[in-house]
C-alpha cells in the first residue's frame, strides 16, 4: 500500500503506473535484444544445411507450379519439433533447409499433410495418378484435381531469367546452370516438372 510507511521497492514499482510501464519496456527490450542479436551473427540461419543444393531448373519449374496453383493453401512444409509430427512425417524441419526457397512455402494450414519430407515417400507413378485425380487413390480424399499439369508444357523459355534472377538474390548458380536452364526443362510437361520437385522434398536430410 502506498500510505505504508516502509513501502518496500516493489510495492512502489506497482502503485506507479509510469514506473511500471517504464521498466517493462525496458525488460521486454533487454529480452527481444538477447533473442533477436545473436540471430545476426549465427551463420546457420543463413547457410545451406550440408547437402542443400540449389534448386534445379526442373525442380524450380516444379516449384513455381505449385506455387501458382496454390498448393501452400492447404498443405505447410514446416514440420515442427514436436513427437506426434516427427513420427508422422520424419526429421523436423531446419533453418539451413530453406535458403534457397524464394519465397518459402511453409504455409500455415494444413487440410492435407505437410509435404516437408514427401520426397520418395510414393513413386512418381503414383504422385502422376493423384495429381491427375486423387480420388484415383485416396477414394475419400478433398484434394482437387489437376489434369491440365499433364497437358502443359513447362515454361523452359522462362527458366534462364528465373535462375538469373535468384543468382541476383544470392543462389549460387553458375553459368553454365543458367546457361542450360531451357534446355534442361524443354519437352517436359508442368506435371513432369511438379512431380520432379515434389520428389525431392526434404530429401536432403536423412
Ligand atoms: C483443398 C486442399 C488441397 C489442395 C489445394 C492441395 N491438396 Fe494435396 N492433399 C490434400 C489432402 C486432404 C490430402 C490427403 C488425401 C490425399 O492423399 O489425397 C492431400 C495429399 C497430398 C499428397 C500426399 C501426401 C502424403 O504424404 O500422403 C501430395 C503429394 C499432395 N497432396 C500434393 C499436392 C500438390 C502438389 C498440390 C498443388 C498442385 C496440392 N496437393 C493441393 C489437400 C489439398
Amino acid at each position: 500500500m502506498a500510505d505504508t510507511p516502509n513501502a518496500s521497492g516493489h510495492e512502489k514499482i506497482e502503485t506507479s503506473n509510469f514506473l511500471m510501464i517504464v521498466l517493462i519496456l525496458i525488460t521486454v527490450a533487454i529480452g527481444g535484444l538477447v533473442e533477436i542479436v545473436p540471430l545476426y551473427f549465427q551463420r546457420s540461419t543463413t547457410e545451406a544445411a550440408p547437402g542443400v543444393k540449389p534448386y534445379t531448373a526442373l525442380q524450380l519449374a516444379g516449384r513455381d507450379v505449385y506455387v501458382r496453383e496454390g498448393c501452400y493453401n492447404c498443405h505447410s512444409q514446416m514440420i515442427r519439433p514436436f513427437r506426434a509430427e516427427t513420427l508422422r512425417y520424419g526429421h523436423y524441419s531446419t533453418a539451413g533447409e530453406f535458403v534457397y526457397d524464394r519465397p518459402f512455402q511453409w504455409g500455415s494450414k494444413r487440410t492435407g499433410p505437410d509435404l516437408h519430407r514427401v520426397g520418395g515417400k510414393y513413386s512418381d507413378e503414383w504422385q502422376r495418378i493423384h495429381l491427375n485425380n486423387p480420388r484415383d487413390l485416396v477414394p475419400e480424399s478433398n484434394m482437387p484435381a489437376y489434369p491440365w499439369l499433364a497437358k502443359t508444357a513447362a515454361d523452359a523459355d522462362a527458366m534462364p531469367a528465373k535462375l538469373t534472377a535468384l543468382k541476383r538474390l544470392g543462389v549460387p548458380y553458375s553459368d553454365a546452370e543458367v546457361a542450360g536452364a531451357a534446355a534442361a526443362v524443354k519437352g517436359q510437361t508442368e506435371l513432369d516438372a511438379l512431380v520432379t520437385y515434389l520428389q525431392m522434398l526434404g530429401t536432403t536430410i536423412k
